[in-house]
C-alpha cells in the first residue's frame, strides 16, 4: 500500500446552512507505480479527490494513510503557468528541489535531468517562463513537479490546452518517465483516448461517489450504465465492442491500448484472410 484513502468525505460550506458534498465516503487503495486514470462528468469530484491526496485539502470526515517512504506526492494542476514566478525557467523548476533540501550539485542534476525528460531545448533554459509557449509552458510545469521525483505523481485534466501532437508527446513524455522513475501516476482527464495510452486501473467519481474502481477491460464489458453519465470509452474499445455486438469474434476486455490494439489487428487479420480464402 501506498496512498489509503478511508470513507473520505468532503463538504464545502457555502454560508448560510447550504452545504455541498464534493466526495462522500471514498475509498481507495493507491500502490506504488500504478498508473491509474480518474474519469467522472463535471463536478464530480475529481479535483477534490486529486487535492486530498496531495494534503492541500483536508477531508471533512475519514482518513489518508500514506506510507512512509522517500519521495514527496505533487499535485500538476491545470493550467499550471498561472502559477509561473520565477526568472527564469531554471529557476522555476529549481524551486521544488530546493525545497528538499537537497545539495546544490543534486539540485542542478534534477533541473538538468526534468528539463532533458520534457524535451525542453537548452536554449530556452534561461528564458522567464511566461515567453515560452502554451505548450513549453506545460512543459516546464511538468518538469518543475518530476524535478522534485515524486513518488505518485498527480495530474489534473493535463491535456487541456494541447493540440493532438501536443497530446501524443505527453503520452510519449509520460511513458519515459515513468520507465525511468518507476513513479505512480493518478491522472484526472475528460479524454478517454489519452487516459488510455498510459493507464489500465480506472478510478470513476459520479457526485462524489466512487462509482467503479477497476480495469480499461471491465469497464468496456460493463459499460452499460456509465453511458448515461455522458461518458465516452476509449475509441478503441468503443470499436472492439461493436464488433463484438456485430457477432465477430473479438474480446473486447482489453486493459492496456497496446493489446487492443493487437486483438483489433488480429481480427483484421483474420477477415482479409477469410476474404481472400486458403
Ligand atoms: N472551493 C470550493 N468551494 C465550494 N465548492 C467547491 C469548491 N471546490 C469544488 N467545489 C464543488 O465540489 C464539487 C466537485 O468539484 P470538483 O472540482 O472536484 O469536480 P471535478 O470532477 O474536478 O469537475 P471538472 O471535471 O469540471 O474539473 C462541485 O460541485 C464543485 O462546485
Ligand atoms: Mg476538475
Amino acid at each position: 500500500m501506498e496512498i489509503n484513502l478511508e470513507e473520505v468525505s468532503v463538504e464545502f460550506d457555502r454560508g448560510h446552512s447550504f452545504k455541498r458534498k464534493a466526495l462522500t465516503g471514498v475509498g481507495i487503495v493507491l500502490m506504488e507505480q500504478e498508473a491509474t486514470a480518474l474519469i467522472g462528468p463535471t463536478g464530480s469530484g475529481k479535483s477534490t479527490l486529486l487535492r486530498v491526496i496531495a494534503g492541500l485539502l483536508k477531508p471533512t470526515s475519514g482518513r489518508v494513510k500514506i506510507s512512509k517512504k522517500s519521495g514527496p506526492i505533487v499535485l500538476s494542476i491545470q493550467e499550471p503557468h498561472r502559477g509561473f514566478f520565477a526568472a527564469t525557467v531554471w529557476e522555476e523548476v529549481q524551486f521544488g528541489p530546493e525545497n528538499q533540501g537537497l545539495s546544490s550539485a543534486e539540485i542542478s542534476a534534477r533541473v538538468e535531468w526534468a528539463l532533458a525528460a520534457v524535451e525542453l531545448p537548452v536554449e530556452k533554459w534561461e528564458v522567464p517562463p511566461f515567453l515560452l509557449s502554451g505548450g513549453e509552458q506545460r512543459r516546464v510545469a511538468l518538469a518543475s513537479a518530476i524535478a522534485m521525483k515524486p513518488r505518485f505523481l498527480l495530474l489534473d485534466e493535463p491535456t487541456i490546452g494541447l493540440d493532438r501532437t501536443g497530446k501524443e508527446s505527453l503520452v510519449i513524455l509520460l511513458k519515459k518517465i515513468r520507465s525511468e522513475t518507476k513513479m505512480g501516476l493518478l491522472i484526472a482527464s475528460h479524454e478517454p483516448n489519452f487516459l488510455y495510452a498510459i493507464t489500465n486501473r480506472v478510478l470513476l467519481l459520479e457526485q462524489g461517489v466512487l462509482r467503479a474502481d477497476t480495469t480499461w477491460g471491465l469497464l468496456a464489458a460493463r459499460f452499460q450504465p456509465f453511458a448515461e453519465l455522458g461518458l465516452e470509452l476509449p475509441l478503441l474499445l468503443s470499436v472492439l465492442l461493436q464488433l463484438k455486438a456485430e457477432g465477430a469474434q473479438v474480446n473486447p476486455e482489453q486493459n492496456m491500448e497496446t493489446e487492443a490494439l493487437k486483438e483489433l489487428r488480429q481480427f483484421l487479420r483474420k477477415e482479409r484472410e477469410g476474404v481472400e480464402g486458403p
